[in-house]
């Protein structure tokens, strides 16, 4: 593997910074963002559940119909050459063919399958107390799409490419937009959160972030 120096990840840290207007007559080649999509394929999630999806909506008319409810982007959704909506995995139960299937992908034997099985559900059932209630397994597969998000903007950022996350949104509404448009069938995927990505069309002043002190702990 190719080293990258240290500094050149804390350049690229520094570098990122929420776009809220991008250049429109700069577009992202092809293959950036191709690059950009297998940073979020590659990411790890609990379990290796991987329950995510990744919306790229280019369509105009359909953009142009999630700007009313996108308060967070509404200066961005023209010019940002690409807007991933990012779907988290609903009902993503240890009991559920979602994670059957995932399970036989990976070449389980029908033991190892129980086994595994019985793990996952003590997991969800009694370390997380989550197996009973949708919205917080809805949650946890959400907070699986937060570390591609996290890759995707990093991964952008490191060559030269800009990229805002979208939470500013109202969920219900971007919800029923986008199934109705047959992006998704919402029994089985909800949005997460979004992401835009571009180049900056001016300059951004420099970050304020806490001092390590105050966001550090050290327990020895
Ligand atoms: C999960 C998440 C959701 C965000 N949602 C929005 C948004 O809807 N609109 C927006 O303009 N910025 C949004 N931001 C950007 C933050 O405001 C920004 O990251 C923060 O102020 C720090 O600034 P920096 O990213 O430039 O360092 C979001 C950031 C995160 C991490």
């Amino acid at each position: 593997m190719t080293q990258v120096t240290k500094q050149q990840v804390l350049d690229a840290f520094h570098f990122r910074a929420a776009t809220r207007s991008y250049d429109p007559n700069k577009k992202i080649a092809k293959e950036d963002f191709a690059y950009i999509l297998e940073l979020a394929r590659l990411s790890p999630s609990s379990v290796g559940s991987e329950p995510w999806k990744f919306l790229v909506v280019q369509n105009k008319a359909l953009r142009e119909q999630l700007k009313p409810v996108s308060w967070g982007m509404v200066t961005q959704i023209d010019d940002a050459d690409y807007l991933v909506v990012i779907l988290a995995k609903k009902n993503a139960r240890y009991d559920s063919d979602y994670f059957r299937q995932a399970l036989e992908k990976r070449g389980l034997t029908e033991e190892q399958m129980v086994k595994v099985l019985a793990r996952y559900k003590s997991f969800q059932t009694d370390d997380m107390k989550i197996a009973d209630n949708p919205r917080a397994l809805f949650d946890w597969t959400s907070k699986q799409t937060y570390i591609a998000l996290a890759n995707m903007m990093t991964g952008a950022a490191l060559i030269g490419i800009d990229s805002c996350p979208i939470e500013g949104f109202n969920y219900d509404e971007v919800n029923r937009i986008l199934a109705q448009a047959n992006a998704f069938d919402p029994e089985e995927w909800g949005v997460s959160v979004m992401v835009t990505f571009g180049y900056r069309a001016k300059e951004i002043k420099s970050k304020y972030r806490k001092p390590t002190e105050e966001v550090v702990d050290w327990i020895e």
